[in-house]
């Protein structure tokens, strides 16, 4: 299957939302408590905001004309403080690929994408959060060579 990596154009984000639904069910899934269920309007209507930020890119893999996968990334900025340096890296916020196109390597491609507009952009650093339930998300990231330098942990009383 060939697929191309590039920008979004603004009359794709529609099918952006229908991949962003399948993340939002999958999280609501795993972590119920955290998560609010459904894919409401406000939900719906935050790629508006994500596309009219400047510090924020969304990115689509398409194959035979069809979206099949997208992802957002996130230029974050944050000065020095007392603990830490200055910090400027490119973060992926959102990530995902179609249930259907699954394991063909498109989320590879994505971040082969991602990988390469961030070396030219002259970022040494790319990041990303993930929920642990999401156990088949951790093994593609290892994959793609991402590894672990922080966690969050909690006791649910
Ligand atoms: C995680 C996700 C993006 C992977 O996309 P993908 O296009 O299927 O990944 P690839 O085909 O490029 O996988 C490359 C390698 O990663 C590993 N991998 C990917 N998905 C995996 C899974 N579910 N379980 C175990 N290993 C996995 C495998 O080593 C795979 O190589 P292989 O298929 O030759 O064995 C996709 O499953 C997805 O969108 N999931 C739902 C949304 C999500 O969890 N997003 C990320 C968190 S917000």
């Amino acid at each position: 299957m060939e697929v191309k990596v590039r920008f979004a154009k603004e009359d794709e984000l529609e099918r952006i939302n229908e991949l962003r639904k399948q993340v939002n069910d999958l999280h609501v899934a795993g972590k119920p408590d955290v998560f609010k269920p459904g894919f409401g309007e406000e939900l719906r209507n935050f790629i508006h905001v994500i596309w009219n930020d400047p510090e924020q890119e969304i990115v689509v893999a398409v194959s035979e004309d069809v979206i099949c996968g997208f992802a957002v990334i996130h230029h974050i900025f944050k000065p020095e403080n007392p603990f830490m340096k200055e910090r400027d890296f490119l973060d992926i916020d959102e990530f995902c690929v179609d249930e259907k196109y699954r394991r063909t390597g498109v989320a590879t491609s994505l971040t082969t994408f991602i990988k390469e507009y961030a070396k030219e952009k002259g970022f040494h650093r790319i990041e990303l959060n993930m929920w642990e339930f999401n156990q088949g998300a951790l093994a593609f990231y290892e994959s793609a060579g991402f590894e672990t330098y922080r966690r969050y942990m909690e006791i649910l009383l």
